[in-house]
């Protein structure tokens, strides 16, 4: 009999299926013990590249690479038995070829276990989309606000005020969706855009800074529980303030060490005659 407990995951088509139906819950995770507190009450986690930004520290997601989003990838997995887990293709990963997408795409799934990569691009990448998931490779595409093309766009800002690039963001959505993907990642568009595009698209959306009218939501999860220190975006509601609980738990550890307050080992394990 097997040790370990059973894993029975969300899976992509599930996923999909959830249009029109029920809207997607979904987090990221970077480490195994956040994943493994999620695991219970989510449909979806994303290990992001913002795990540059959250965990690293980085100033963008640009430098972190697919060895070190595989192995976070594969600390959520190992933790997890029921989300579906998805990875984030790293910047320069997946921008080059169709080729080079397929090749990084299954080596991060085959070194981490996860279900599903997401990319971030126009309907430009529309081809690199269709030649994954022809392959086997489920994609996730993430259009409107992209981080990756921070330096292109000037900053990170929301996007889609004006009549053609709202209708340049529907294009590209729908060119991802016509490619294959099983569902698109939409984030820092007006309510309007969102509406639109969750109405239009056959496949659902995961707003982040998207508003409602998507057919779910992704947020950082250091976001809203108070991890990410006084930055955080207006669209993150904070739902606990794990930030001050750790401050106050190293605060009373520290004066307790200062005072020779720790146990000796026999009291933790007794003493052996
Ligand atoms: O990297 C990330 O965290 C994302 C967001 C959609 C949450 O891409």
């Amino acid at each position: 009999m097997s040790v370990h407990a059973e894993v029975r995951r969300i899976s992509v088509p599930q996923l999909t299926a959830y249009k029109g139906q029920k809207k997607i819950a979904a987090l990221t995770a970077y480490s195994a013990p956040i994943a493994r507190l999620l695991d219970d009450h989510l449909d979806m986690v994303l290990v992001g590249d913002s795990t540059a930004m959250v965990a690293y520290g980085m100033p963008d997601t640009l430098s972190i690479t697919p060895a070190m989003m595989t192995a976070h990838a594969k600390a959520v997995v190992d933790a997890t038995r029921k989300v579906c887990v998805v990875v984030d293709m790293p910047f320069g990963s997946y921008q080059e070829s169709a080729e080079q997408a397929f090749r990084n795409a299954a080596t991060m799934m085959a070194g981490s276990g996860a279900q599903a990569v997401k990319i971030e691009g126009t309907a430009v990448l529309a081809p690199t989309t269709r030649f994954m998931v022809d392959r086997g490779v489920p994609v996730l595409a993430h259009v409107g606000l992209m981080p990756q093309y921070v330096n292109v766009m000037g900053g990170f800002k929301a996007q889609g005020f004006s009549e053609d690039v709202a209708n340049r963001i529907l294009e590209d959505a729908l060119a991802h969706q016509e490619a294959g993907c099983f569902g698109i990642v939409l984030e820092g568009v007006t309510e309007a855009l969102g509406r639109r595009i969750t109405e239009t698209l056959s496949i659902p959306t995961i707003g982040i800074g998207a508003s409602p009218a998507c057919d779910g939501q992704i947020l950082v999860t250091e976001d809203i529980l108070g991890l990410s220190g006084p930055r955080i975006p207006k669209f993150a509601k904070q739902f606990a303030d794990i930030g001050s609980l750790i401050s106050q738990a190293a605060a009373q550890y520290a004066q307790e060490v200062r005072e020779g307050q720790f146990p000796a080992m026999e009291h933790c394990f007794g003493v052996r005659k």
